[in-house]
């Protein structure tokens, strides 16, 4: 199985396809899904603390005999443990939960809202703090965000002494994201697109069915595609082990200019939306 890979500015290397576990909690299942995972090549993990499914994430692991630094794990802090003090104990949390002593990268699952919160800015640059001691520590081998938009970054690196490695955000076909992307890659930050399938809302769209028809590819697999050929790091989310399959045999054929520029144009379709800035904190 062809694999690509991405390097942070720090060497790490990330697998530029991984398993998205959002919305699977079930223990069999998860059992299922990261056996199956494992065996077809898949070696990122994408997880967080939300998703409240870290133990059922560790006794699939534990059951399955890839060994540990073959596996990139990546969780995400809550909101509710932001500033220097909370992160640093979420993530040992975390590292309990999933059994590791390290976490392969580390994420703030969501900026502080400027909606909520009029300090957003100072409350940031503190999880920043603890989110950078927990790498100097040697817990996590890297360290990002999700769901910042160009302007949190900017606040952010003013007083970041490490720079993030990756900006996790909203990706697909139908949100191409172009603004923080362009900003993401003029800043060696890599980005990772979350839901690259639009959440499954996007696959009906007609320029992806005729592209797909045109390359023998399913319209998941041209999605994912295109992410790949954009740079970024897809993790798309399936419970069902053919489409696991589907999802990552997409090293095998590549989409041209004319095929990227057409999903490029597809307009604006099959977003959660979120918008970082008036997110009101849940859970
Ligand atoms: P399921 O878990 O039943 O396969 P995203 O990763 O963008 O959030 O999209 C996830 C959604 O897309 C889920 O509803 C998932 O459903 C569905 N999905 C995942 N892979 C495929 C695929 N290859 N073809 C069609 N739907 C898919």
């Amino acid at each position: 199985m062809i694999m690509y890979k991405i390097a942070f500015h720090n060497k790490v290397e990330i697998p530029q396809l991984g398993l998205g576990t959002w919305q699977i909690t079930d223990k069999p299942q998860m059992a299922d899904v990261i056996r199956a995972a494992l065996s077809l090549g898949y070696r990122l993990i994408d997880t967080a603390a939300a998703y409240c499914n870290e133990m059922a994430i560790a006794k699939a692991i534990g059951a399955n005999e890839v060994k540990r630094e073959e596996l990139f794990i990546s969780d995400k802090v809550w909101n509710t443990s932001r500033g220097f003090a909370d992160v640093q104990k979420a993530c040992r949390k975390s590292l309990k939960k999933l059994k590791v002593d390290y976490l392969d990268m580390y994420l703030i699952h969501w900026p502080a809202s400027m909606k909520l919160y009029p300090n957003w800015i100072e409350i940031n640059a503190d999880t920043w703090k603890g989110m950078e001691q927990l790498y100097r520590d040697g817990l996590v081998k890297s360290i990002g965000v999700c769901n910042f938009k160009v302007h949190h970054l900017q606040e952010l690196m003013k007083s970041a002494e490490i720079l993030p490695m990756i900006n996790q955000i909203e990706m697909h076909p139908g949100m191409n994201q172009t603004e923080v992307l362009n900003y993401c890659n003029a800043n060696g930050i890599k980005v990772e697109a979350s839901s690259p399938l639009g959440n499954g809302q996007i696959l009906k769209n007609e320029k992806l069915i005729e592209i797909s028809k045109k390359k023998g590819k399913s319209a998941a697999q041209i999605c994912l595609r295109w992410g790949i050929q954009k740079g970024v790091i897809v993790i798309p989310k399936t419970t069902n082990i053919e489409r696991l399959e589907e999802n990552i045999n997409i090293f095998d054929f590549v989409l041209d200019l004319n095929e990227m520029e057409m999903i490029d144009n597809i307009p604006y379709c099959g977003g959660i939306g979120i918008d970082s800035d008036e997110v009101v904190e849940f859970g």
